[in-house]
């Protein structure tokens, strides 16, 4: 099994040097080979992706990935952004499942903008599509507009899109996930208003209705999700949605649990090669400081072990220890409350070390 580590910028390189501590002390057989990617590989080989990264990627049994991101990229054209690693990776390894957990860790309660009764338990899973949608529709750009009002005028314009297999797919894929947690899917549309979504919503119906019958499935608008994610969280079970709502319900759902810091994802191919990453992005205004929370990465590569590696017994362990340490009362800043003890990002990764042991 080969493992591509792709930590990237900001505080990914502490965070997943702290995950690849985990994963070493689980005593496997892995081989692990690192690459720049984003900013930094921008800075080493003047490209976010280098061919050298991709061809990494796709050799690779599974990707652990770190961050990408640093506003002094900001001003580079679109092409050599950061954030093109990512976009070219999914596209790339056709990676096209989005698994964001939102759960609440009991010790964690109480560091949630919503009141600890309507967050207590949750366990929320948004599978988002990662590879279609307004993310990658063509044709887009910008011209001078070819009619309406505003004709002559300089615009800009992108397409939304899906085609009929790219939504059965996740469309199997959330159905298939409920039936091991909840039962439940909720499909996150806007067919009120918008003709790809009108489709997107009949083509799940379809899929459900000819395969998982035993699954609940319902519907609903974007931004009534948007608004019940924050009123009864506790609700949802599994949300499957496009890439673009996606984007925003999981950013949603993550701050919701008060983790952010806890949460891994986990982006799956149809051949079972992954991207694992935490669901937080590169936090440049603390990068280096050793206080970022590693967590969420070393959960990722919990994930990864038992989506892409076969090895969910170890995935078990980690996550075993990671409550454990928890339970102990150590906390990085990001979540530390009153009366319980403030580590930086290597001690939390000792910590979670000396529990698997
Ligand atoms: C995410 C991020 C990415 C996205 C960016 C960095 C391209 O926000 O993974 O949610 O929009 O998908
Ligand atoms: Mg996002």
């Amino acid at each position: 099994m080969k493992i591509a580590v792709l930590p990237g910028d900001g505080i990914g390189k502490e965070i997943v040097a702290q995950a690849m501590r985990v994963l070493q002390a689980l005593g496997e057989s892995f081989e692990y080979e690192w690459a720049d990617v984003g900013g930094a590989a921008y800075e080493s080989a003047g490209h976010p992706l280098p061919e050298a990264t991709l061809k990494l990627a796709k050799e690779a049994d599974a990707i652990l990935f770190g961050a990408v991101g640093d506003w002094k990229y900001d001003t580079l054209e679109r092409a050599l952004r950061p954030e093109q690693a990512i976009l070219g990776l999914r596209k790339n390894l056709g990676l096209f499942a989005n698994f964001r957990p939102a759960i609440c860790y009991e010790e964690l309660v109480g560091a949630s903008s919503l009141k600890p009764e309507l967050i207590a338990g949750l366990d929320i899973l948004i599978v988002r599509e990662l590879t279609g949608d307004i993310y990658f529709g063509q044709p887009r750009g910008r011209r001078s507009s070819p009619d309406g009002a505003f004709a002559g005028a300089e615009e800009a314009f992108d397409t939304m899109r899906y085609s009929r297999p790219e939504i059965e797919r996740i469309a199997h894929v959330a159905f298939q996930a409920a039936r091991k947690r909840g039962n439940k899917v909720t499909s996150v549309d806007k067919a009120n208003v918008l003709e790809t979504f009108q489709f997107w919503k009949d083509v799940v119906t379809e899929v459900h209705a000819a395969h998982y019958a035993d699954v609940t499935l319902e519907h609903m608008y974007v931004d009534n999700a948007a608004m019940q994610l924050v009123k009864a969280p506790k609700k949802f079970d599994v949300v499957v949605t496009g890439n673009m709502f996606g984007d925003i319900l999981s950013d949603e759902a993550s701050m919701l649990t008060g983790s952010i810091g806890m949460l891994p994802s986990a982006s799956l191919n149809d051949r079972k090669q992954g991207l694992y990453e935490p669901s937080h992005g590169s936090a440049p205004d603390i990068a280096g400081k050793g206080v970022a929370n590693p967590l969420a990465t070393i959960l990722s590569a919990a994930m990864m072990l038992r989506f892409s590696l076969d090895r969910a017994e170890q995935a078990d362990r980690i996550e075993a220890a990671v409550k454990m340490v928890l339970a102990s009362g150590l906390r990085t800043p990001d979540i530390w409350s009153e009366g319980t003890t403030k580590v930086g990002t290597e001690a939390m990764g000792d910590a979670v070390v000396a529990a698997l042991a």
